[in-house]
């Protein structure tokens, strides 16, 4: 690492599902952090002579052989640490505790009883009081450590809480980073900050700097090449891998005519007039609407559409020469669930269209530097780094684009009318100052037509719905109330002045049973 050590704290991960979020609670506490697999972590200890040490969850049980463990000197280091679930177990174990497994575990909500107070609970927590947290636990400790001691109980869990402040070691078998620990983050605040003394002033432009020590760090002097789609994740990606090394970085944005109203063309001058940033505008609308004609099916409409992509981008990629790496703005949750907790195959409800397949087919390194980072820390470190609001706080919009809102075939004239209903109802929605609030709102152009009455004239033409939803991860979604008059209005003006529609209907339907997009 090229810049200057800031205070930092070394996050061991030990697999847990969850360790990103201890990353993300320091952050959002104002103390900057890293994550190391445990096996990486002695290397890291050195390199960061962290202020504080977390151990996180995983699931292994220490009672295996060959189970991780801590590197044991950072027991000798004179820093603080603190031990989550797994974490805890292997602490304990390691210090000389005893850890058994239990017959039955307790996973889900749990209530604790304060027995003592401790620097955890500072200005929280009180004794006598209880608390819910979130366990997830199957093992659990049946003997302390030498110098620990109690200080708060659960029912499956006697030990749920340990400490010793003399070491300022302290264990939770619960999880306090996530939300269902109401208080986990102001928990974990207070190791960061009254335990190990760290001033919380940590920003997003920090995590800029160092970002950008890392890119130029792997890179070197190597050529990157980035694929951007309009949306805020590849956006906020090149722009940051741009600031790092400049001129070596070349974008590809494949422009497939799907887009809605003005946007390649925002793409094109925000990044080629704005930032300057080499841009390479394929404008493939023709190729994609050849392939699309006569396709009904949206399986084939989506299979063609990532498999259309990827042939473009790796012929441009040949075109400018090739690269060694490849950008992407893969994000945390993309890193989750690409992990299958079962192990199992799950069910295909729809194929997502991104680039996921092209690092293996075109053999590059990958360039990730938002993988740690949440849709919303996305967006902030995209206005740090100066990307209009318009653009970052943008709704997000499928890989497919408008093929996907065109039930049956996609052609140019029904992409065009689509674009022009979908530009009223969201100018709407700004200027009723509603965009905020709602995860995604887009119109759908039906292959139903209908008879209609416009003057003194019969019309037949098609029918077009409005869909609105709110959603945290777009994995469940409820529908946005609109008043009856906000709705009507949209009705009238998509009605009055787009051809081609003659009845607007809105989507009632919620996520479980129907998904956000129509196909
Ligand atoms: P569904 O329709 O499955 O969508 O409820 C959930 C979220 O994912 C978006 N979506 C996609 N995003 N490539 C993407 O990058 C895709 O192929 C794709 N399909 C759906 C959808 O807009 C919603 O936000």
């Amino acid at each position: 690492m090229t810049l200057p050590l800031q205070d930092n704290i070394l996050i061991v991960d030990f697999g847990s599902q969850v360790t990103q979020l201890i990353a993300r609670r320091v952050r959002e506490a104002g103390v900057y952090s890293e994550i190391a697999p445990f096996n990486a972590a002695a290397e890291a200890f050195e390199r960061l002579k962290p202020k504080g040490i977390i151990l996180s969850g995983g699931p292994a049980s220490v009672m295996w052989e060959d189970s991780p463990r801590a590197p044991q000197n950072f027991f000798d280091a004179g820093v603080p640490i603190l031990g989550i679930c797994y974490g805890q177990q292997t602490m304990m174990q390691q210090l000389g505790g005893n850890v058994e497994g239990g017959e039955s575990g307790e996973f889900g909500r749990a209530f604790i009883e304060v027995k003592k107070g401790c620097a955890l609970f500072d200005g929280l927590w009180s004794e006598g009081e209880r608390h819910q947290v979130w366990m997830s636990h199957g093992d659990k400790v049946t003997q302390l450590a030498p110098g620990f001691e109690v200080v708060a109980v659960s029912d499956g869990a006697p030990y749920a809480i340990t400490a010793n402040e003399e070491k300022r070691f302290y264990a939770t078998q619960f999880h306090p980073e996530v939300v269902h620990t109401p208080d986990g983050a102001k928990l974990l605040a207070n190791f960061v900050r009254h335990v190990c003394g760290l001033a919380g002033d940590w920003t997003m432009a920090e995590f800029r700097a160092t970002k950008i020590a890392e890119i130029r760090e792997q890179v070197g002097e190597g050529r990157v090449i980035c694929g951007l789609s309009g949306g805020v994740d590849s956006a906020v990606a090149a722009v940051l891998i741009h600031e790092a090394i400049g001129d070596q970085l070349t974008c590809v944005f494949v422009d497939h005519g799907l887009m809605r109203l003005g946007e390649a063309e925002q793409v094109v001058s925000l990044f080629r007039e704005h930032y300057g940033i080499k841009l390479v505008h394929v404008n493939a609308e023709e190729r994609f609407l050849g392939g699309l004609a006569g396709l009904t099916d949206p399986e084939k409409k989506r299979k063609f559409i990532g498999g259309e992509f990827i042939a473009v981008f790796e012929e441009e990629a040949a075109k400018i020469g090739g690269a060694d790496f490849l950008a992407q703005g893969t994000l945390y949750p993309d890193v989750i669930e690409s992990v299958s907790f079962t192990g199992g195959p799950s069910v295909t409800i729809k194929s997502h269209h991104n680039v996921g397949g092209l690092p293996e087919r075109m053999n590059m390194k990958l360039v990730e530097p938002l993988r740690e980072l949440f849709k919303d820390e996305v967006r902030v470190l995209g206005r740090e780094l100066g990307l209009p609001d318009i653009f970052v706080g943008r709704h997000p919009f499928p890989g497919p684009g408008l093929a996907i809102r065109i039930p049956g075939e996609v052609t140019k004239e029904r992409c065009d009318i689509l674009r022009k209903a979908d530009a009223i109802y969201l100018e709407e929605i700004r200027s009723a100052g509603l965009y905020d609030a709602i995860w995604q709102a887009f119109a759908v152009l039906l292959p139903v037509r209908t008879v209609g009455v416009m003057g003194d004239y019969r019309t037949y033409d098609s029918v077009c719905a409005v869909r609105a939803v709110t959603s945290t991860d777009g994995m469940t979604a409820d529908i946005y109330p609109f008043d009856a008059a906000f709705l009507s209005r949209v009705a009238t003006r998509i009605i009055n002045e787009v051809k081609g529609i003659n009845r607007v209907v809105y989507d009632y339907t919620s996520k479980p049973p129907g998904t956000i997009e129509w196909e």
